[in-house]
């Protein structure tokens, strides 16, 4: 196949698909550019037969990020091969890739390789780290590699092959870590639910008000000053508690200690091709 360029479609509040896809993209060593769906629906997302598209979005709750899905909808291709990678926070991907590459299939785009690949989750933090500082150089280097071995597989082509990315292995967590997981759900969803939904908090004394959290939300739910969030808007994303320059915001939830101790174990990335 005669590929001239590559473009990766990408919806990362924190960075790390991002990450992923960009070290993917660099590896299989075509021109690329970037498409952004993290602050706006992008204007054009109608993909050429000869282009390779890596489209990378984080897992939420095992399933594509629902705002992810809501901006990428009028994504296009025609035979247009396409790479689907999902990120997630080291628990597990579960329907995510599934969901993704049906998606993509039903608008024109062959399936030419796929990956499951792990980054920071989302509500970690110093006292309950989970998955840090994933994708790290392992997961980078990985990721390039990849990146090489689906441009040879494609210039060795005539026409896109497709994969089954049912066939994708995802790594194992030992019964233990599974059940406690489980059975801490099930006790989630037996509480009564509160009032209003959480939302990240901000310790007024730390905050200058400089409003990156406001800049960086990919919802708009934070007031351009930065003291407030609007609970239907925010998406739990945490992008406001990373990249806050002065700590100023948190998202207390019971789920981050508990990842953390189910879900210590190193996962590595897993490839189809
Ligand atoms: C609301 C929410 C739900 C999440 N659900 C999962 C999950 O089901 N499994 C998992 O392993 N990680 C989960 N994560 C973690 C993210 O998938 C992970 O942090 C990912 O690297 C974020 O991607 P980004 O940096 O591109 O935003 C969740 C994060 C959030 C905010």
């Amino acid at each position: 196949m005669n590929i001239k360029s590559s473009a990766i479609v990408v919806f990362s509040p924190t960075g790390t698909s991002r990450k992923v896809a960009l070290a993917m993209c660099e590896g299989c060593g075509y021109p690329s550019r970037v498409v952004d769906a993290t602050y706006k629906t992008p204007d054009e997302l109608t993909f050429a037969p000869d282009e390779l598209v890596f489209v990378a979005v984080p897992v939420y709750g095992g399933m594509v990020a629902p705002l992810a899905m809501q901006r990428i909808a009028a994504m296009q291709g025609s035979g247009t091969p396409i790479v689907p990678i999902v990120v997630y926070g080291n628990r597990a991907y579960e329907g995510a890739l599934s969901q993704l590459d049906g998606f993509v299939t039903q608008r024109g785009f062959v399936t030419v390789a796929a990956a499951a690949f792990v980054g920071e989750h989302s509500y970690s933090s110093k006292e309950h780290p989970i998955a840090v500082g994933r994708p790290d150089m392992t997961d980078i280097a990985d990721a390039r590699n990849f990146g090489k071995r689906i441009a040879e597989k494609l210039s060795a082509a005539t026409a896109p092959q497709a994969v089954d990315v049912t066939q994708l292995v995802p790594p194992r967590d030992s019964l233990w870590s599974k059940l406690r997981f489980v059975f801490f759900i099930l006790r989630q969803r037996r509480r009564k639910k509160p009032a209003v939904k959480p939302v990240p908090i901000v310790d007024d004394e730390r905050c200058k008000g400089c409003g990156k959290c406001a800049h960086l939300c990919p919802n708009g739910a934070i007031s351009p000053d930065g003291r407030h969030t609007d609970a239907h808007r925010c998406i739990k994303c945490c992008a406001c508690v990373k990249s806050c320059p002065v700590q100023a915001r948190m998202f207390n939830t019971p789920y981050a200690p508990m990842l953390s101790q189910c879900f210590a174990t190193r996962k590595s990335p897993v490839t189809l091709l």
